[in-house]
């Protein structure tokens, strides 16, 4: 197959490129190094860029921006791909309030441009839109919780397994990024049911992996494993750090998309995440990286929580699970921050 894959030098495209070069796929990628832009030279990708050229014998890239209409469709009407990850985006609700055009181009225009090609172009090529858990805004922040001695978690049974695919997206803070976001997940979606496209939403919840160039607004566990080796005064922001998120390894990313394009579907929406079983808080992420590095983790603390941030997130995966039985997550989050740890030290050296 011919897979077209934007976003190619990111934690999640650079994965989605090398798993299916591996696969024995012709990859294309399209990047512009923005995330050096959003976020200065931690956030360059270009590192990542070399290693895919290096070690990607059917890997060719694209330097273009998402936003350039004409040139997407061109090279659309060029390739005619089989099937298309699309990973680009600013990736940040924070970056989001500051830039708020820039963000509503790239993430909701920027969308809009692949999918329009991909319909002139190749109707029938399976569509995977990287979405996010903000789509669902502060809503499960709405939930009754429990606070335990280092985390919080739902108190109501009915969320034993987390957020699902059917909790409500109205009359809740999602941020700009969210609301640029789910402009793309709506569109997305419609593509898929108006125009018979095989589209599918993964809305995520933390995504990680060694690939991730981590920067303070972006990237969670990959930022606090550097934070950590550096002996880098992490700030928590409210909510006494014991904040719940869910984390799932880029490669896990990569093999659900395989079996998306396997057996595609059309407007799907999947909740994508590492779900309770990969979940933490901050402290206990703290502690995570400690037990790997041998390195004690100096912070600071902030009552002022980031607005619209979730208390307690993590994804239900009954659906995914329920609708693609043979596919189930092979890093645990212990092995995830193991590696980021082994790979961060190696690039330090
Ligand atoms: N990382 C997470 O925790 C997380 C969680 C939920 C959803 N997501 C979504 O998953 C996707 C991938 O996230 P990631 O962590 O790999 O992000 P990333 O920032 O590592 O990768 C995104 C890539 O897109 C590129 N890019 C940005 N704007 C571009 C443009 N206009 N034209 C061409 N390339 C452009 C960047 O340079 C970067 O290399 C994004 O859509 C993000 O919103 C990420």
């Amino acid at each position: 197959m011919k897979i077209l894959v934007t976003g190619s030098s990111g934690l999640i495209g650079s994965e989605v490129c090398s798993y299916f070069s591996k696969h024995g796929h012709t990859i294309h990628g399209i990047d512009n190094n923005q995330r050096a832009k959003f976020f200065g030279p931690q956030g360059d990708t270009t590192w990542r860029l070399k290693e895919l050229l290096a070690t990607l014998p059917s890997f060719i890239h694209h330097e273009l921006d998402i936003r350039d209409r004409s040139k997407v469709l061109r090279l659309l009407q060029d390739l005619k791909p089989d099937a298309i990850v699309h990973a680009a985006a600013q990736p940040s609700h924070e970056k989001a309030a500051s830039i708020p055009f820039v963000d509503f181009e790239i993430n909701a225009v920027g969308t809009l441009n692949m999918l329009e090609s991909v319909r002139q172009t190749c109707p029938h090529a399976p569509f995977i839109y990287m979405s996010t858990n903000k789509v669902y805004g502060d809503g499960p922040n709405k939930i009754e919780l429990t606070e335990f001695a280092t985390r919080w978690d739902f108190a109501n049974p009915k969320y034993k397994n987390g957020i699902s695919e059917n909790f409500p997206i109205d009359q809740c803070i999602h941020s700009l990024f969210g609301a640029s976001k789910l402009s793309a997940d709506i569109m997305v979606q419609e593509y898929g049911r108006y125009f018979g496209m095989a589209t599918c939403c993964l809305r995520c919840g933390c995504l990680t992996g060694p690939a991730h160039s981590g920067v303070k607004l972006h990237g969670f566990l990959s930022y606090l494993v550097k934070c950590n080796l550096e002996g880098t005064n992490y700030k928590i922001l409210g909510y006494q750090g014991k904040q719940v998120r869910d984390n799932i390894h880029s490669e896990d990313v990569a093999r659900f998309i395989k079996c998306f394009f396997d057996a595609p579907q059309q407007g799907e929406v999947y909740n994508l995440g590492g779900g309770k079983d990969n979940s933490c808080s901050i402290i206990e992420a703290f502690e995570l990286c400690e037990e790997h590095s041998g390195k004690k983790q100096v912070f600071q603390y902030s009552d002022e929580n980031r607005i619209g941030d979730h208390i307690c997130y993590y994804s239900d995966l009954t659906k995914i699970k329920s609708h693609f039985p043979q596919y189930c997550l092979h890093h645990t989050l212990s092995d995830t921050v193991r590696q980021m740890t082994e790979v961060i030290k190696l690039q330090k050296n």
